[in-house]
């Protein structure tokens, strides 16, 4: 794991084994962002014009690494592309975050670089120390000792620069290397394949987490689930050879009665079942459950950073697999709370699971329910792979959230709940049906869930299919594979809540 420290030497005299400089484009070539000022004098002021030289131009993404002259210690100079300079020479909080990830993601390998970026408010500090941790991020547990293919990852980036005394500054550290640890363990999550992570070896991790941070886990087993009348659940999960759970994990604080309860798709697998999906669409999608490990990651860093809040995560787990038991198109589910669901197509089993947490998270009656699913296919068209929806049953709600996210860096657009749409899964045998027309899927399946929110609470839904596993190559602080998404846009809910900017009383 990448340590994360604040060093009040100068980038040049501290002792480290490279450092990482920031460089962005300027009217006429390359322009030394603040902080390179020791290092740029130890090349006799002319680091930006050695770098036009070799090529560089400030660029986003780029990273050119140049030897480092006497006078500064450490051996080798990375120099990271901030893109267009601000004229006010402020740089914005995600343009460092993915210059600090790109830098750290480069220096694989090594144990101790010096990251020179701007970091002279706590908004950089927090920035530059959430991009490093993040883009230091690999996934090594499956390399056996025989496979150089994994590096390490960076051993430790110290932030030099920064007012390494200041309150502030210290607090946002420690804010950046939580949330950065905890979007990781929901990347080793996501990436862990299904094999080895059923629904009850998820549920054990959580077992295990909440006895070192001090949370309330309670897990229901399939015979709970079938006891307690949880028809979604037990529906998707019965083609399975793995059974499901649900897990609820409570973070609470002695001194608020403020709670956030936040609700994941947990699919530790998902074919399709009986709907299989084709070749093409099942290799990712052990990814299916990358809402549930954003909603556990969310409740443990609550809890690291102390605040003041309660946050009741909600893990709806199960296999979705087509085997002799499985739920068949046309059964009738019995959902938690007794309403019937005839499923018509069980592919659409992310809204089942889901009905029956949101159906169970109501009854504690919360002042909001976060909900976050790799819940459409359609979700991706409409926003991409780099964008995830929010839907809500409160504008308001909707655009606080859409407000927070964009703050934390995570790209997000507000998607609509149409009231046209719902008529399109009216069953002709149970109140629902688990799909409707094609057209508008996702906001299809938003409306499914708004179904289930208890009377009067605010609800809010991510849909992050487009974002929470990446295949492309990597850039910024994003790697391949599980990102982490939503996990920050969460975290930052939960902390507004605490200090009152949110469902004050
Ligand atoms: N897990 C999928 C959605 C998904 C697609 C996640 C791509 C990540 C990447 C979900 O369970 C699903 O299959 N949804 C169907 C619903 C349809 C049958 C109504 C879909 O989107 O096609
Ligand atoms: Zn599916
Ligand atoms: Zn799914």
């Amino acid at each position: 794991m990448t340590g994360l420290t604040l060093s009040s030497s100068s980038a040049a005299a501290l002792r480290a084994d490279a450092v990482v400089v920031g460089v962005a484009k300027g009217p006429k070539g390359p322009r030394l962002a603040p902080g390179a000022e020791s290092v740029d004098d130890a090349f006799g002021g002319k680091l930006a014009a050695v770098l036009d030289t070799l090529g560089a131009t400030g660029a986003e993404g780029e990273a050119v690494k140049v030897p480092a002259p006497s006078g500064v210690k450490a051996a080798l100079v990375l120099a990271v592309g901030l893109g267009e300079a601000p004229e006010d020479d402020v740089y914005d909080a995600e343009a460092l975050r993915r210059a600090a990830g790109v830098a750290a993601r480069t220096l694989s390998g090594v144990k101790k670089a010096a990251f020179a970026l701007p970091v002279g408010t706590a908004e950089q500090v927090e920035a530059v120390g959430t991009g490093a941790v993040l883009g230091a991020y690999t996934f090594t547990a499956f390399r056996t000792e025989r496979s150089d293919s994994g590096r390490k990852p960076l051993g430790e980036a110290a932030l030099v620069g920064a007012k390494a005394r200041d309150k502030a500054v210290k607090a946002a550290l420690e804010r950046a290397l939580t949330v950065a640890e905890e979007m990781n363990r929901a990347r080793d999550l996501i990436n862990t394949p299904s094999n080895e992570l059923t629904p009850s070896l998820f549920a054990a991790q959580v077992q295990a987490a909440a006895k070192q941070y001090g949370l309330k886990v309670e897990v229901l087993d399939e015979k709970a689930l079938a006891k307690g009348g949880y028809g979604g659940l037990i529906g998707v999960g019965r083609g399975s050879a793995t059974p499901p759970r649900l897990v609820r994990v409570a973070y609470t604080h002695s001194k608020t009665a403020r709670t956030l309860a936040f609700v994941g798709k947990g699919i530790t697998y998902d074919s399709g079942g009986i709907s299989l999906k084709p070749a093409g669409h099942n290799e990712t999608m052990k990814c299916d459950m990358s809402g549930a490990a954003a909603v556990f990651a969310a409740v443990v860093a609550a809890a690291r950073l102390g605040l003041q809040v309660n946050v009741t995560g909600w893990l709806a787990l199960a296999e979705n697999m087509p085997g002799g038991d499985a739920t068949r198109p046309g059964d009738v589910l019995r959902m938690y709370g007794g309403r019937t669901v005839e499923v018509l197509n069980t592919d659409a089993e992310g809204r089942l699971v889901l009905a029956d947490a949101i159906t169970r998270a109501s009854e504690e009656s919360p002042d909001a329910i976060v909900d976050v699913a790799t819940l459409t296919g359609a979700m991706v068209l409409a926003l991409g792979t780099e964008r995830f929806g929010i839907m809500a049953n409160d504008d308001d709600f909707r655009a606080e959230v859409h407000a927070t996210a964009l703050a934390e860096g995570e790209d997000s657009w507000p998607m609509p709940l149409p009231q046209q749409l719902r008529k399109s899964f009216d069953s002709s045998v149970a109140d629902i049906a688990n799909m409707g027309v094609r057209m508008g899927g996702g906001l299809i399946a938003g409306l499914f869930l708004r179904e289930f929110v208890g009377e009067g609470i605010t609800w809010a839904h991510l849909d992050i299919a487009g974002p929470a596993f990446y295949e492309g190559t990597p850039y910024g602080y994003t790697p391949k594979g599980g990102t982490g998404s939503a996990v920050r846009t969460l975290v930052a809910l939960a902390r507004r809540t605490a200090e009152g900017e949110l469902f004050a009383r």
